[in-house]
């Protein structure tokens, strides 16, 4: 499967214009953790665009998101080891990830929403200027953000990175998709 083709069944399958764009920022993302780690960067970033794509066919039922959204990506053509990094990325199904790619995934999907709540509050609610220490100190904040969840985004360590190092790369990644992401 291609990402074209990803992205149709995504625009099939979910209405929710924030929710794709969550979906666009964790492929940015897993893709400069892919080019981090020499992996492949498509099947990282397949993985990332196609992770949620089940939540509003399940309707936030957490005990099928993500097993769903495993199988439309096999469904898709996608391989075995991007159906497990989608679908052990939901904590619920006691799945626990075993890959690069899936503890990737897992550590990357909340940094989305810790990065935007950063952008919003900006007088300008741009990406451009973003410093990754400003997010560092939101980071600390517990109640800055409080969905994106702090333990799960430090699991970076996991996969051997500093949290520091681990924001620098998802700033950026989604500073270079600010258009598609409108920020
Ligand atoms: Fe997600």
């Amino acid at each position: 499967m291609n990402r074209l083709e990803a992205l149709d069944s995504i625009k099939a399958n979910v209405e929710n214009e924030n929710l794709i764009k969550h979906m666009l920022a964790t492929e940015a993302i897993m893709r400069a953790l892919a080019r981090r780690f020499g992996e492949s960067e498509s099947e990282w970033g397949l993985a990332g665009l196609l992770h949620d794509i089940d939540v509003e066919l399940t309707d936030g039922d957490m005990t099928s998101h993500s097993k769903l959204g495993a199988d439309l990506a096999k469904d898709l053509g996608a391989s075995e080891a991007v159906a497990h990094a989608i679908l052990c990325h939901n904590e619920r199904h006691g799945i626990s990830c075993e890959t690069m790619m899936d503890k990737a995934l897992f550590c990357a999907d909340p940094l989305t929403g810790l990065v935007t709540a950063a952008v919003l509050v900006r007088p300008e609610k741009k990406i451009a200027n973003l410093e990754a220490k400003s997010v560092r100190k939101r980071f600390k904040e517990k109640s800055f953000a409080a969905g994106a969840n702090r333990e799960q985004i430090a699991m970076c360590s996991e996969i051997g990175l500093e949290l520091d190092e681990f924001i620098s790369i998802g700033v950026e990644a989604m500073q270079g998709i600010a258009d598609s992401l409108g920020v």
